[in-house]
């Protein structure tokens, strides 16, 4: 049994990993996370008031709240998730993304080095902390090819270039300090308790509102797309089986255009709620495109498959249809999270139960 802290566990894949953890291990779980819009307790479900789950709310960015938790919970492993997420929301606002993505992972690398150097030579040498990072640091591919951990960064919106900071600032702490920090790179997630925001949850949001289904440009760009289960297993393996100093890429193998993505779900909206004045795709709308908008993303992920010995066990197909099946069911989920209601504590703001 060890101690697992995680930053963002409040978060989309975060709460997917605590909630991993409570379920399939005997691991304690620490909780970090500031709640921002995109985190709330309400997506731990029964993690939440586990006995093995202990939750502080914490901005990674103060270094003394997050010494005290580190000396008090005593972890021997730190997954480090929390971050400003949202490309879109980086255009319109950087700097959140600098200070939580680049100052954020300074401060915790700081203190978590800290920490480490205070533990016996064992616990040194078996602590483990993984830097969770995007595909979205190498930039834009063309039609063929694929990212390998050599490929050479070239970020294109502020959230990939803070997030690109931070990579190399977690490196750095290994290399110059010998904190076994151990880097992954991932391609898109989705799944359940993903905020509507991004592609997925919000075309199904949309779609259930009756709503305009907005596509980018004519939704030709490529994602790589992995269930968030499946990223959190492979966190786990790359905790248990990786090498500091190593990174690895992970990905799906399901590479998609948008708007196929988009169609995907209008078809399995119409077999699992079908609208009466007909199918969903006829309100699939082409939007103007994102600036710096990235063609293609896709992931070589041979070796976490070969050295870690992870992959996947959604396809698309499965992983989807869970993910809408879920959306169906928890929409009162959807409802709270985008009012704000189920954030943090607020329970005494309104009759948020
Ligand atoms: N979602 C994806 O497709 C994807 C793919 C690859 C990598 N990633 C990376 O995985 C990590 C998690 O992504 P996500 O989609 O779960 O994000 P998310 O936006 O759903 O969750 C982020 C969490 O971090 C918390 N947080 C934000 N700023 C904080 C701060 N200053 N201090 C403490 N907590 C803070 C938020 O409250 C939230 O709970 C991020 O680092 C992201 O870059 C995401």
């Amino acid at each position: 049994m060890a101690t697992y802290l995680i930053t963002g566990g409040a978060g989309f894949i975060g709460s997917a990993l605590v909630r991993q953890l409570i379920a399939e291990t005997d691991h304690r779980v620490v909780n970090v996370d500031c709640l921002t819009y995109a985190g709330n307790l309400d997506s731990l479900d029964g993690a939440r008031d586990h006995p093995r789950h202990a939750f502080h709310q914490v901005d990674i960015c103060d270094a003394v709240a997050l010494r005290a938790v580190l000396e008090h919970e005593r972890p021997d492993v730190i997954v480090h998730l929390a971050a400003e997420s949202h490309v879109d929301r980086s255009i319109d606002g950087p700097g959140a993304f600098i200070q939580t993505n680049v100052v954020g992972t300074f401060t915790l690398l700081q203190e978590a080095r800290r920490y480490w150097l205070a533990q016996s030579a064992e616990r040194r040498r078996a602590f483990r902390m993984v830097h969770v990072s995007t595909d979205e640091v190498f930039g834009s591919l063309g039609a063929t090819g694929r990212f390998t951990e050599e490929t050479p960064y070239a970020p294109s919106s502020p959230y990939s270039a803070s997030k690109a900071g931070s990579d190399h600032l977690a490196r750095a702490w290994q290399r110059t300090f010998g904190l076994p920090v151990i880097v992954t790179n991932c391609s898109n997630n989705y799944g359940p308790y993903q905020f509507p925001e991004k592609l997925i949850p919000l075309t199904i949001h949309k779609a259930m509102s009756d709503a305009p289904l907005p596509v980018y440009g004519r939704g030709e760009n490529v994602r790589d797309w992995l269930f968030v289960d499946d990223h959190a297993r492979a966190l786990r393996a790359v905790v248990e089986r990786g090498v500091p100093g190593d990174t690895y890429n992970i990905g799906g193998d399901s590479e998609r255009r948008n708007v196929d993505v988009v169609r995907g779900i209008c078809a399995l909206l119409d077999e699992l709620a079908p609208d009466p004045a007909g199918a969903h795709a006829r309100r699939i709308e082409f939007v103007t495109d994102r600036p710096g908008h990235d063609f293609r993303y896709a992931i070589d992920a041979t070796r976490i498959r070969r050295a870690v010995g992870w992959s996947p066990r959604e396809s698309f197909e499965t992983g989807l249809r869970k993910t809408v099946e879920w959306y169906l069911a928890n929409r009162a989920w959807t409802e709270r999270v985008m009012s704000g209601a189920y954030r943090g504590e607020r329970l005494g703001a309104g009759s948020a139960a």
